[in-house]
């Protein structure tokens, strides 16, 4: 018990005064403090420039802090940078709202390619890939190409590939935002699915969803936090 508890707290997510300054303009974010265990599933909301993608890219090492420290599963991101990147982004899956998705390769592939970096045998990279699909209720379409399916099928893709493999963390930058409400729904019960098993932290505009569904809210305001809530709402 008290080992698995240990487990636990090293799989966190903290940030302790952490500042990201570009080369131009003023502070994206400015001494964000907060943790997500294991498991939560939390919004970052804000207008646009509030620095939601900014958070999201220091919890996968993309950026550097300007000054303070993250810990994810008890990897250092300091502003000297990030020692275990690699070990790091193969704990992350990434969700984005243009999809990303290769049209050239079918879905399928699209979803193996997250895999493949990481040396699985090809028998491993099936049975994730399928296991994936089947999440997501697209088991039945891995051989079509990315043209033939609609905008949430592609959606669905993209959190295939997100999960895939052993991810302990899912980031999702306006999942929802090239949507219709109704598939945007859809795309958000796929992830509250996923709730407790995996971290998901979703960057969003979408009012209605945070609304009704009374998650963690973290409301950002150029660059601060300006309310943290477990049952949260859309603050304006
Ligand atoms: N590469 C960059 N260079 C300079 N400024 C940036 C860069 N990326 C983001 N910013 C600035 O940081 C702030 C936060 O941006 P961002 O995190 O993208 O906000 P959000 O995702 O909430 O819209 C904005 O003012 C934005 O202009
Ligand atoms: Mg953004």
């Amino acid at each position: 018990m008290a080992y698995g508890r240990w487990l636990h707290r090293s799989k966190m997510i903290h940030f302790k005064n952490v500042s990201k300054k570009f080369a131009v303009g003023k502070s994206a974010v400015t001494r964000l403090n907060f943790s997500i265990p294991v498991g939560e599933f939390v919004f970052i909301v804000g207008p646009s420039g509030a620095g939601k993608t900014t958070i999201l890219k220091l919890i996968s090492s993309q950026l550097t802090p300007t000054s303070g420290t993250i810990k994810v599963n008890n990897i250092e991101i300091s502003p000297k940078g990030c020692k275990k990147k690699i070990e790091l982004r193969q704990k992350i899956g990434f969700v984005f709202q243009d999809f990303k998705v290769l049209s050239y390769k079918t879905i399928f592939e699209n979803v193996a390619l997250s895999l493949k970096v990481k040396k699985n045998s090809e028998k491993e990279i099936k049975t994730s890939v399928k296991q994936a699909l089947k999440t997501v209720g697209l088991a039945d379409k891995e051989l079509l190409f990315p043209l033939q399916l609609s905008a949430g099928e592609l959606q669905r893709v993209a959190i295939a590939r997100a999960i895939a493999g052993d991810r302990d963390i899912i980031l999702a930058d306006e999942p929802t935002g090239n949507l219709d409400p109704k598939t945007a729904w859809n795309i958000m019960s796929i992830l509250k699915k996923l709730e407790g098993k995996k971290t998901i932290i979703i960057a969003t505009h979408n009012t209605d969803i945070v609304n009704s569904m009374r998650k963690r809210v973290i409301t950002l305001r150029e660059g601060k936090i300006i309310s943290d809530e477990k049952k949260g709402k859309y603050k304006f």
